[in-house]
C-alpha cells in the first residue's frame, strides 16, 4: 500500500525511512556506510521538508514494515543543488532550472526489489504535479534506478552531472 505523506507524517517517521534508504544505498554495488543514512535523515530531509512542494510517498508491507520511499520538491534558482546544476549543465538551465519539481530519492529495500514497488512509487509521486517539469540525477552507469527512469520518459539533460552522475528531465505539460 502505498500512501502520501505530509512534511509532519514523513518526518515523524524518520527512523523507518533511514533504515529503508540504509538498506537499498548500503547494499553491495551501492556501498554507502551507516553515515550516510543517518546524514539523509538528521539532514537532508528535515531539509528538504521545510521546502515548498515537498511530496513523500511510502510503501508499507503486509506487516505495516516500510518498504520503499520516494520524495521530492520544488526546486528553485537559490538552492544549492539547483545552483549546481545550473553551473555544470548551463545549456539546459534556462528551459529546466527553477519551478520544477526536483525528484530527490527513491529507493525499495533489496527484499522487495524486482517486483514493480520502485515503479508504483514513481508513478505515486509524479502523480497530480502542479508542475511543469522535473529534474532527477542518478547514476551515470547502467543499474536499475536510470533503466526505471527511462522507462518512465525522462531524457538524459547531461550525462556527466559528477563523474557518476546523470542529470535527466521530464515534462509534465
Ligand atoms: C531503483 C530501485 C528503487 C528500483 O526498485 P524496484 O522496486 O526494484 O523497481 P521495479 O521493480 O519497479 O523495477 C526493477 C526491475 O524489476 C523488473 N520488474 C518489475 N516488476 C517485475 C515483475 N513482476 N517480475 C519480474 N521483474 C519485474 C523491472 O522491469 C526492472 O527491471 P530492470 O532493472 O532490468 O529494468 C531499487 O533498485 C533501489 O532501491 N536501488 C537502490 C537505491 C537507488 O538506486 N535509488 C535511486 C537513486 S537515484
Amino acid at each position: 500500500m502505498i500512501q502520501a505523506l505530509d512534511p509532519a507524517a514523513a518526518l515523524s517517521c524518520s527512523d523507518e525511512l533511514r533504515h529503508v534508504y540504509r538498506a537499498a544505498f548500503g547494499a553491495p554495488g551501492y556501498d554507502e556506510d551507516a553515515a550516510a543514512a543517518e546524514r539523509f535523515a538528521a539532514e537532508q530531509l528535515p531539509t528538504h521538508a521545510g521546502r515548498a512542494g515537498f511530496k513523500l510517498v511510502a510503501a508499507r508491507g503486509p506487516d505495516g514494515e516500510l518498504t520503499g520511499f520516494a520524495y521530492g520538491y520544488t526546486g528553485e534558482r537559490g538552492q544549492w543543488w539547483s545552483d549546481r546544476i545550473v553551473e555544470t549543465a548551463p545549456e539546459i538551465a534556462d528551459d529546466w532550472v527553477g519551478g520544477h519539481f526536483e525528484f530527490v530519492e527513491l529507493a525499495v529495500v533489496p527484499a522487495a526489489q524486482g517486483q514493480g514497488l520502485g515503479g508504483a512509487l514513481h508513478d505515486a509521486l509524479m502523480a497530480h504535479l502542479p508542475h511543469s517539469k522535473a529534474l532527477l540525477s542518478t547514476y551515470a552507469d547502467d543499474r536499475p534506478a536510470p533503466r526505471l527512469y527511462r522507462r518512465k520518459g525522462w531524457q538524459l539533460l547531461h550525462p556527466d552531472l559528477t563523474p557518476t552522475s546523470a542529470l535527466y528531465g521530464k515534462k509534465l505539460r
